[in-house]
């Protein structure tokens, strides 16, 4: 993982996910989240056009690291690199993605759910991974589980993470950041309450920094 990346997500350990089709509103939702302290974000790659609303991110705003999630063969892994995507998260583990990101040295964050598949991102030479969707994969006491086991992985829970079990996550020193859509509701991008946006990063830093 690059030193920027490290030390942004320890200084805010919360990436807000940005499912957003539209470029003005997936701007306006980066902004807001940037306003709010969250500077590391995942664009999800959902829709045809959710790339270009990540590259417009790219393009217009200042001070962010955007990625892009939801990324699923290497060659789309390749085009959102290309589109300038700073790391890349995956829902599952895919070999040729993983080694694709070692060997450009890209941050890559694949879904893991069990032991297998994290000590697989382990043995192809991973030390950070998505645990998804982490509610139903057991949560913090799968997370626990994990860490006693394997000493030098950190991981991301996302899926089921919000305002109210954040602490529970981030109190875990095996947990890198927690993930999620939470910070970027559907229904206050799409009325354009961005300050709503920006009160829930702040929210999040300040759960964040009650345990951190
Ligand atoms: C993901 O892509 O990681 C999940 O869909 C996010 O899950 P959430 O909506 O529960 O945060």
């Amino acid at each position: 993982m690059s030193n920027t990346l490290s030390e942004r997500l320890a200084a805010a350990p919360v990436v807000p996910l940005i499912g957003e089709n539209d470029a003005v509103r997936a701007v306006k939702t980066a902004e807001a989240l940037g306003a709010g302290g969250l500077s590391v974000i995942e664009v999800v790659m959902r829709s045809d056009d959710a790339q270009r609303g990540m590259e417009a991110i790219l393009a217009e705003t200042e001070g962010l690291i955007v990625g892009a999630g939801t990324v699923l063969t290497v060659d789309q892994a390749k085009s959102v690199v290309a589109s300038g995507a700073e790391f890349i998260v995956s829902p599952g583990l895919v070999d040729d993605i993983a080694r694709y990101c070692l060997d450009e040295g890209i941050p890559f964050f694949p879904g893991t759910m069990t032991a297998g598949e994290v000590q697989r991102a382990y043995a192809l030479g991973l030390r950070e991974v998505k645990f998804f969707p982490a509610s139903l994969a057991g949560g913090v006491p799968m997370l626990k589980a994990f860490s006693s086991v394997f000493r030098e992985m950190r991981f991301m829970p996302t899926g089921g993470v919000s305002t109210s079990n954040l602490s529970e996550f981030l109190v875990l020193p095996s947990v890198l950041a927690c993930g999620g859509s939470w910070l970027t509701p559907k229904d206050a991008v799409a009325v354009g309450d961005y300050s709503k946006i920006t009160n829930l990063a702040e929210e999040a830093v300040a759960i964040a920094r009650s345990v951190r």
